[in-house]
Order: C-alpha cells, then structure tokens, then sequence
C-alpha cells in the first residue's frame, strides 16, 4: 500500500481543555475508500477528535495529515483543509432561511466560485443521490428531521470533499427517522466514499464498516474488525459498552 492511498493520517494527537485532558496520544490511518467507526461512551473525546482533525479546534501536540500533506503544520490554510473535509453534525446545522438546494448550492457559489446555474444543477444531483429531489424547494422547517440530517449529508458532498466525516449523525432523530439516514449513508459507503464515522449503530457499523476503532477516556483502547469488537471484545469497558448498547436497541424495538 502506498503513502498515496493513505487519505488521512493521525499520529498521537493529544487535547486538554485546562486541565481536562480529553486526548491522550491518539494515532490511525484511513486508507482511500475506507469507512473507519469511532464508538465510545460519552465524554471520551470522539467530537473533540473530529474537531480537532477539521482543524476547528487546535490540537496541542500531535500530526495530521490529509492525503499526504500534513495539516498540523503552521502554515496550513485553515479553509482549504476545511473545504477537503465534508462534515455532518448531530443537530444538522442547515441555513433555516434558505431552501434544500440553496442550502446545497450556496457554498458551491461562494467557496468554490461555481457558476449559480452549475451550482443548482450539482446541488439538485446531490439532492437526488439522497432521496430528495422533489423537496429541493423545502424550507428546513418543513423538512422532517431525517430529510434535514439527508440535506446536510448532501450539502458536504456536493463540495466533493476527500473524506467524509459524521459525528452522531442519527442520535437527535426520532427512532423511525433513523432509518432513511442510514440507508442513505450505506448507499454512499457502497460507493467507497472514504469515511470516519462516530456512531453507535452497531448494524450501520457491521454491515459498511471496515474498522471500528473504540475509545474510552481520550485513547483508542481497541480497534478491529466491527464483528471482532463488537461481539468478542477484548477489554472490559468495551464489551460493558457494547452489552448495554444492544440492551437498548432490543427495549426500543419491542
Ligand atoms: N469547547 C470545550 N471547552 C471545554 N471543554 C470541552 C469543550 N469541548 C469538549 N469539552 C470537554 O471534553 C470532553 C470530551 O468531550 P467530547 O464532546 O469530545 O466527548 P464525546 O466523546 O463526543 O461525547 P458524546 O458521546 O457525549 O458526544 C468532555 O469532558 C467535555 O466536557
Ligand atoms: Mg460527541
């Protein structure tokens, strides 16, 4: 395998917030094409990782990079890094005064400099490829929350970023919304679109996932195959985690 098909490379990154230190020396690589999970209990550190590895918070010691070049490095431009990396949050942060495709298009426009017809049609082909053509002239207030949470899946894809990141994408929807975000994130990880994904859907994470890599308290402490970790873990805290993890899946489907 070469350095090139190395999209992202994470080398001891560490994070304190004062005195709290959240990130304690945490390394991986995600090959091109890749679906990398991040599961662990709350508070562990998986946001501040995807934030740190965006470059939306500073890590304080620590290398990444990015398709080769390193982006910890001083004179990175902060917004090109950005613009490589498609993120998807919890709580989908749309533009609630613009439309669908507006939301979809506007940073074609004004990050990229794409031409308001061109930028229309990709933001329609994005909207399309997750199942929401026919609501491209939605407000987000009219839009059910997995048609919002599809929006901003298409809205980092039309950037043609170089890896996708998703933090908890499902956790804010009512469980008969969780579905149609999955699907679709399970149609585009079929495509091999190189992503790293913090979620607990252990279903999502066995049938795409390549690795599940299982933090607890600021270090990855297990990582493998999602089958191996999730139904052999090797460590204590993993196998409590992912036990009480299915006990709530079994409650909420009765
Ligand atoms: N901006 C911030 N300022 C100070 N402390 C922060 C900040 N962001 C996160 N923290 C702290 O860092 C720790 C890890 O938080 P983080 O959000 O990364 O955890 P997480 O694993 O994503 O948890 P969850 O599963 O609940 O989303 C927590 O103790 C949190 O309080
Ligand atoms: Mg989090």
């Amino acid at each position: 395998m070469s350095n090139q098909d190395i999209t992202l490379k994470v080398e001891d990154l560490h994070k304190s917030y004062g005195s709290n230190k959240v990130l304690k020396g945490v390394s991986f690589e995600i090959r091109k094409g890749e679906i990398k999970i991040i599961c662990g209990p709350s508070g562990t550190g998986k946001s501040t990782l995807l934030r740190c590895l965006n470059l939306l918070t500073p890590p304080d010691r620590g290398h990444v990079w990015l398709e080769g070049e390193e982006i910890t490095d001083a004179g990175t431009d902060i917004h090109k890094v950005r613009q490589k990396i498609g993120f998807v949050f919890q709580e989908f942060n749309l533009f609630k005064h613009l439309t669908a495709l507006r939301n979809v298009s506007i940073g074609l426009e004004v990050v990229k400099g794409i031409k308001k017809d061109e930028a229309r049609e990709i933001a329609l082909e994005q909207l399309r490829k997750v199942g929401l053509e026919e609501h491209a002239h939605k407000y987000p207030g009219e839009l059910s929350g997995g048609q919002k949470q599809r929006v901003a899946i298409a809205r980092a894809l039309a950037m043609n970023p170089v890896i996708m990141f998703y933090d908890e994408p499902t956790s804010a929807l009512d469980p008969q919304l969780i579905g149609e975000v999955l699907d679709v994130m399970k149609k585009l990880a079929k495509e091999k679109i190189t992503s790293l994904v913090v979620t607990h859907e252990i279903g999502f994470a066995r049938s795409v996932g390549d690795e599940i890599m299982f933090m607890t308290d600021g270090r990855i402490i297990e990582r493998g195959p999602p089958d191996e970790v999730i139904l052999n873990p090797k460590h204590e805290v993993t196998r409590n985690f992912f036990r009480n993890i299915t006990r709530l899946y079994e409650r909420s489907e009765q």
